[in-house]
C-alpha cells in the first residue's frame, strides 16, 4: 500500500535532534555513530521507540523480548529507524502489594520516555493487566502516532482433563482443597499444569479484556488482540505493527486523531459482550481523562440491559483465548457486535472499524455467540447505588450465584486484609452463609494502590460445608477471572470516611441488583453520631513513590489515576539546545 505523506522530513520530530547544526545535535549524531549506525542509516527517516515491557520475570511478557525484534525488523523494511526503550514490566503475580499502585508510574514513565527521547512514532509492547492502560495513557498524554503489540494469551492449559483457566481454575481448585477434596497430589499436579506457555492469562480476564479495548479503539492491528503469545502468526503481527508505524508517522496519525467519546462507548459495548473484567470501570476512566473525555461510572448502566455476553470464554464461559482465536478472534467478535457498535469509528489502520472488519468471519458460533444466542443473558457489570456506596460501586452479576443478587444479612466486618485472612481459616469465626463479608481500608488511598482483594476468600468451615459463594464487598478490585457475588470499587473509599468505614459488625445490608442497590439498614441518625466519632487513620508512608501516591490518586470511579497526570494538555517540547 503506498502512503500519502503528510509529514515532511524537516518536520518530523526527530530531526530537532538530529538535524541542527548545533553542539548538542553533533554530539547526538556522534553517538550514533559510536552505536555503529551511518549517517544514511538514521538521518532524514521516522525514529521509532520500541517501547517495551519486557522482563524475566513477567511470563506474561516474556517472549516480548524476541517480539521486539520482529517489530524492529518490520521498521526497518518501511524506511524507518527503530530505537527500544524499556519500560517498568508490571507482572501482575509477582508485584506486592499490587501492579496498580505502579499503573501510574508506568503511565509518567511512558510519556516521559516519549517526550525526552527523539521519537517520531511509538510501537508499545504490553499484555498483562496494568502494562496496557499504563503505557496508553502515557501515550495518549504525548500523543505520537502510536500502534499497540497486546502480548497475547498463554495457550490452552489442561488439567486431569478438563480445561484450565488461569486464575479461574485456581481460586476454584483451591477452594476444593480447603473443603478436603483435592488431594495434595493433584495439587502439585495443578501448579505444574495452570500456565503452559508464556503470554497473558489464557482467560477473558482483566489482560485481554484491555486487549480488547486496544482493539476496538483501533490502537492495534485488526485481529491483533487474540493471536495466542507462542503463535507463528504473533511475530507476523509484530513486524506488520513495525511496518505500519512508519507509515502512520508520515500520515501523521496520532491517537487524537481518532480516539473520540464514541471510541470509550464501543469499548464499554466490548467488554459487556466478552463478559469482561470489572478493572475496565477504573481503566476506562484513566485512560479517557488523558483525553479530556469523560466516563462516568453510569455508561454502564446504559448498555448492561441491552448487551448480553456473547463469548463463551471463562470466567463467564467455557472456552479459553486459544479456542477464542480459533472460533474467529477478536475481528469475529466484533462482526456479531456490529449492530451496537459506532462502526465508523477510525483505526491506526487509517480505515473504520467496518471496514477492517469486512471479511472476518467466526468458525464456531459456540464460542463466538450471536446476539440472539448469548452465553449469559443476565447483566454483566451493574453499578449499585445508596447509602453505602454514594458514588457507585460495581458488581459483574454474570459472576455472582443467582441466588445473592437479592440478598440481606448481617454485616463482619475486616480493617485489614492479613486479619481477614487468618479469620478465614478460623474454624471459631461467627459466621453463616448468610452474612455479608466486608473488607475496608482496600481502595486507592487505603491500601494502598486498591488491590484484587476484593474476592475476599470464603470461610474455611463454611468451604467444608460446601458453601461457594458468599456476598462480599470492598473497595477493592477483583482479579478479571475471578469470580462470586463481590461488590467492588465502593466510593468513596473507607480512608476517606466513606460510609464503608462506618459499618459495624452485625449491621443489616441489604443487596438488589435487579434495582441496582446496596443500602446499610441504619438511621442517618446513627451514621451521623458514627461520623462524629470517626478518627481519620494516620498516613503510613513518610516518603517516597506512595507517600506521592496516596497524596495525589483520585477515587475510583475517576480512574485512579494521580491528579496532576490527569487532563489532555500537551505540554511544551524539550528544548533542543
Ligand atoms: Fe499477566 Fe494475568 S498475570 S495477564
Amino acid at each position: 500500500m503506498t502512503t500519502t505523506k503528510k509529514v515532511t522530513i524537516d518536520r518530523l520530530r526527530s530531526q530537532r535532534w538530529m538535524a541542527p547544526d548545533y553542539m548538542r545535535a553533533f554530539t547526538h549524531r556522534a553517538r550514533m555513530a559510536q552505536a555503529g549506525y551511518r549517517r544514511e542509516e538514521f538521518m532524514e527517516r521516522p525514529v521509532i521507540g520500541i517501547i517495551n515491557t519486557w522482563s524475566d520475570i513477567s511470563t506474561c511478557h516474556r517472549h516480548l523480548r524476541d517480539r521486539a525484534q520482529s517489530v524492529r525488523e518490520g521498521i526497518l523494511r518501511k524506511g524507518g529507524f527503530p530505537i527500544e526503550l524499556p519500560a517498568l514490566s508490571l507482572g501482575e503475580i509477582w508485584v506486592k502489594p499490587t501492579t496498580m499502585l505502579y499503573r501510574n508510574m508506568l503511565a509518567m514513565e511512558v510519556e516521559e520516555l516519549i517526550r525526552s527521547h527523539p521519537l517520531d512514532g511509538v510501537v508499545i509492547l504490553a499484555g498483562c493487566d496494568k502494562t496496557t492502560p499504563g503505557t496508553l495513557m502515557g501515550a495518549f498524554s504525548m500523543n505520537l502516532p502510536t500502534i499497540f503489540v497486546p502480548a497475547g494469551a498463554s495457550s490452552n492449559a489442561y488439567f486431569q482433563g478438563e480445561r484450565v483457566g488461569t486464575g479461574t481454575g485456581t481460586v476454584k481448585w483451591l477452594n476444593e482443597r480447603k473443603a478436603g477434596r483435592l488431594s495434595e497430589e493433584s495439587w502439585l499436579e495443578l501448579e505444574g499444569s495452570m500456565t503452559r506457555t508464556d503470554g497473558t492469562c489464557n482467560t477473558m480476564g482483566t489482560a485481554s479484556t484491555m486487549t480488547g479495548i486496544v482493539e476496538i479503539m483501533g490502537l492495534c492491528l485488526p485481529g491483533a488482540q487474540s493471536i495466542p503469545a507462542v503463535d507463528s502468526a504473533h511475530p507476523r503481527m509484530a513486524s506488520a505493527s513495525g511496518e505500519r508505524i512508519v507509515d502512520m508517522v508520515w500520515e501523521d496519525l496520532r491517537p487524537r486523531n481518532f480516539l473520540s467519546e464514541a471510541s470509550f462507548h464501543n469499548a464499554a459495548k466490548v467488554v459487556l459482550a466478552i463478559g469482561g473484567s470489572t478493572n475496565a470501570c477504573v481503566h476506562l476512566p484513566a485512560m479517557s481523562g488523558r483525553l479530556g473525555i469523560k466516563f462516568p461510572i453510569d455508561i454502564w448502566e446504559q448498555y448492561n440491559r441491552d448487551i448480553p455476553v456473547i463469548a463463551n470464554i471463562t470466567p463467564a464461559g467455557k472456552f479459553l483465548m486459544e479456542d477464542f482465536h480459533f472460533a474467529g478472534g477478536f475481528r469475529g467478535l466484533t462482526k456479531q457486535l456490529q449492530s451496537k457498535l459506532d462502526m465508523s469509528a477510525m483505526t491506526c489502520t487509517g480505515k473504520t472499524l467496518a471496514e477492517n472488519i469486512a471479511n472476518a468471519k467466526v468458525h464456531n458460533e459456540d464460542i463466538i455467540r450471536p446476539l440472539t444466542n448469548p452465553v449469559v443473558n443476565e447483566t454483566g457489570i451493574a453499578v449499585l447505588r445508596g447509602n453505602l456506596c454514594p458514588r457507585g460501586a460495581i458488581i459483574k452479576a454474570s459472576a455472582a450465584s443467582k441466588h445473592l443478587l437479592k440478598h440481606s444479612g448481617r454485616a463482619l466486618v475486616f480493617d485489614n486484609h492479613a486479619d481477614l485472612n487468618k479469620a478465614m481459616d478460623d474454624a471459631n469465626l461467627d459466621v453463616d452463609e448468610t452474612c455479608v463479608l466486608i473488607l475496608r481500608n482496600a481502595g486507592p488511598k487505603g491500601a494502598p494502590g486498591m488491590p484484587e482483594w476484593g474476592n475476599i476468600p470464603l470461610p474455611k468451615k463454611l468451604l467444608q460445608k460446601g458453601v461457594r459463594d458468599m456476598v462480599r464487598i470492598s473497595d477493592s478490585r477483583m482479579s478479571g477471572t475471578h469470580f462470586g457475588a463481590c461488590i467492588l470499587h465502593v466510593t468513596p473509599e473507607s480512608y476517606v470516611g466513606g460510609p464503608l468505614a462506618l459499618v459495624k459488625n452485625g449491621d443489616i445490608i441489604e443487596l438488589d441488583v435487579d434495582a441496582r442497590t446496596l443500602n446499610l439498614k441504619v438511621s442517618d441518625e446513627e451514621l451521623a453520631q458514627r461520623r462524629a466519632v470517626w478518627v481519620p487513620p494516620q498516613p503510613k508512608y513518610p516518603r517516597g513513590w506512595t507517600r506521592m501516591y496516596v497524596e495525589h490518586v483520585t477515587q475510583a470511579d475517576e480512574g485512579a489515576d494521580l491528579d496532576f497526570l490527569s487532563g489532555s494538555e500537551l505540554l511544551d517540547e524539550p528544548d533542543i539546545f
